[in-house]
Order: C-alpha cells, then structure tokens, then sequence
C-alpha cells in the first residue's frame, strides 16, 4: 500500500486515479484534509480509502502507518499560491514546512523511508540562465518556493543520516484536465492562466489580465513551461518505481522544455474554445521572471519518461472540464 498525502487535490487525484488504473490490484491511502481537496476527484475508486486528516497531525498519522503496511509515501499536500504566501508567510511555514517535519517524523518513526515528493520551478528564484536545469542555483523570490526549497533539505537530511530513498519532483506549470473530461483543477481562488483564460472564454469572468507586455521576449509577455497533469501523474509512478529498486535520492524537473508566452497562449486558448477571450495588459508583477522552461533532460534519462501532450491538447483537455465542471 503507498500513502498519498493531498490526494484529492488536483494534481493528487491525477496521480491516485492513473495509478489504481495502472496497479489495479495495489491499494492507496489518502491522507487530505480536504481544506482545497475534492472528495469527487476520487469517486468511483474501490481500492482508495480518503482518511480527513491534517498532516501536521503526528499522532494520527503514526496510527494509520501503524494500521497499514505502507511501502512509500507520494506527498503532495501543501499550499500553493505564491500571492497568498507572501501576505501570510507564517501560514505557509506551518502548513508546507511544519506539516511536512510532521509526516517525516511520523514516517520515520514507522520506518517508512521512501518518498515522491511535489517540489517546484519556484524553488530556483530568477533563472541566470534558460532552460533551467536540476543543478541551477536554487534562490527561490517567494515564501511559497521557500518552503519547498527548505522541504527539499529536509528530506536530503532524512536520507544522509536515516537512509531515506526520495524523489523530489520539480514541476513546472502544472495543467490541463484528465481526458475523460471529468476530472480537472478546482481552486478557489483559481491564479493559474488556463482556467482563467477559459473562464473567460466560457463568459464566467469579464477579462484576462496579463501582467507586463514589455518583457524581453519575442512577443513581450512572460514565457512559461506548461506541463500537463496526465504527464505529471506518470512521471510520480516512474519515480515511484525507481524508488523500489534503487536508493538514494535525486531532484527531477517535470517540464516539456518548450516555453509558450502569455499571448500564445491566449491565442490557443481562443481556438480551441471558439470564443473570445477580453485581456487586459497590466504592469508587471514583482518577481516574475521573463522565462521559466525547464531542461527535462534528467526525467528522461532517470525515469525514461517524456511528456505526451502539447500546450494544444493541454488546453483542450481544459476547456472540455471547464464547459463541464462539476466541482
Ligand atoms: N499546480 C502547480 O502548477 C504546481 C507547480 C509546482 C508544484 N506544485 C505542488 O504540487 C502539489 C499539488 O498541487 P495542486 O495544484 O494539486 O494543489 P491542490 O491545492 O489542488 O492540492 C493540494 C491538496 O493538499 C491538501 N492539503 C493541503 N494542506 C494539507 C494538510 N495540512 N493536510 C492534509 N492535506 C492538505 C488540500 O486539501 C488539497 O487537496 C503541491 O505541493 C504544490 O505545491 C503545484
């Protein structure tokens, strides 16, 4: 059995769903408090029990490594809004950094030493330079990659002194929806550019704002790596694997290597919905880098895994969730 910690959430569920899917006869333990999660993400999967629980509740999960044989933890349980994090620093250290120092004492505690777990480009800061690969200097400008940068170390402590085997997986921009249609993001607030776009487009917001037309890139606007979550969710069981058969431990970026600007995206974004998409340009936002791509060159090597969908099929998955959204 693997514990799964956020795992209603929209990255999470992606990976329980593809993983049932492609282990059917494993069984995974969700450990969400459900504070961003969605118990729908989940439905209709016999071999997952959702356990409500806080990790920063030590006590409660030493009684569920204690009631289950757990062979790895995937830990995607945090907070993720860069915004919100520098507003309230105290709020993301005691979510990301001390929830976390909670799971890890309890794991180790009960001799769980196998770990994926969810970092982020924000752990890198302002590129020096593009793609960015695993050994670029990790600077990170907000609280929010902050506590992911401080988890990673965390964890590399854990396997120096305690033998602990891990993957730290550094996403990109997570995005697009499961295929089906049925599942996708949900997040309230949503800051992510695709959902908003296409919350536009559907007629749910009056306008897009973007921030900054005048960056140094072929058409002024930021350039992002946009990753979608189907690849994501097979990246975490490849690293899953990896973790059964070999030790030690390894940061991977998950992104596609090719940068698409805010315009570009847009532009997709109105040609798959068909409709309009209102923008407005505003003033740059402190901190945002001209480009963020990732070298994937490692994920490939190590996990043997390269991203199947492009930025088209990413917002096409998107907008059938969005004209179809059901939490
Ligand atoms: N979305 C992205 O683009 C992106 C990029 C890089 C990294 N990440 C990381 O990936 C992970 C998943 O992101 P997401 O977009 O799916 O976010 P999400 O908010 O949809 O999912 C997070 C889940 O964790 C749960 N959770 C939060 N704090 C918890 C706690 N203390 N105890 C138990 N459950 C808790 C939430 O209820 C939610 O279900 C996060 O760690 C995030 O930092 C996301």
């Amino acid at each position: 059995m693997i514990l799964v910690t956020g795992g209603s959430g929209y990255i999470g569920s992606q990976f329980v769903r593809t993983y049932c899917k492609q282990k059917p006869q494993e069984k995974v333990l969700v450990v969400d408090n459900l504070v961003e999660g969605h118990p729908e993400a989940l439905e209709g999967l016999s071999n997952v029990v959702l356990e409500r629980l806080d990790i920063d509740d030590y006590d409660g999960l030493k009684r569920l490594f204690s009631m289950h044989e757990i062979r790895a933890v995937v830990h995607f349980a945090a907070f993720c809004y860069v915004g919100e994090s520098q507003e309230d620093p105290g709020k993301y250290y005691q979510n990301n950094v001390a929830g976390s120092i909670s799971l890890f004492r309890a794991m180790e505690d009960c001799g769980v030493r196998k770990l994926v777990f969810s970092s982020s480009c924000a752990t890198y800061g302002t590129p020096i330079n593009v793609p960015i690969d695993e050994s670029h200097p990790q600077n990170p400008i907000n609280v929010y990659g902050l506590t992911k940068h401080l988890v990673e170390q965390i964890i590399k402590g854990y396997a120096d002194t305690r033998g602990w085997s891990y993957a730290a997986l550094r996403y990109f921009n997570a995005s697009g929806a499961d295929r089906s249609g049925v599942f996708g993001e949900s997040h309230d607030p949503e800051t992510h550019i695709i959902p908003l776009a296409l919350q536009v487009a559907a007629g749910k917001l009056d306008q897009l704002q973007i921030f900054g037309d005048d960056y140094d890139t072929p058409d002024g606007t930021c350039i992002r790596d946009y990753i979608h979550v189907e690849d994501l969710a097979d990246a975490h069981i490849r690293a899953l694997n990896k973790l059964e058969i070999q030790e030690g431990g390894i940061a991977i970026n998950l992104g596609t290597t090719f940068g698409a600007s805010v315009k570009e995206v847009v532009d997709i974004c109105q040609e798959v919905s068909g409709r309009k998409v209102k923008h407005v340009f505003c003033p740059r936002r402190p901190g945002d880098p001209a480009r963020l791509v990732a070298d994937a060159t490692k994920a490939y090597e190590y996990l043997g895994w390269k991203p199947k969908h492009d930025l088209r099929s990413i917002i096409q998955t998107a907008w059938t969730w969005e004209t179809n959204k059901r939490y």
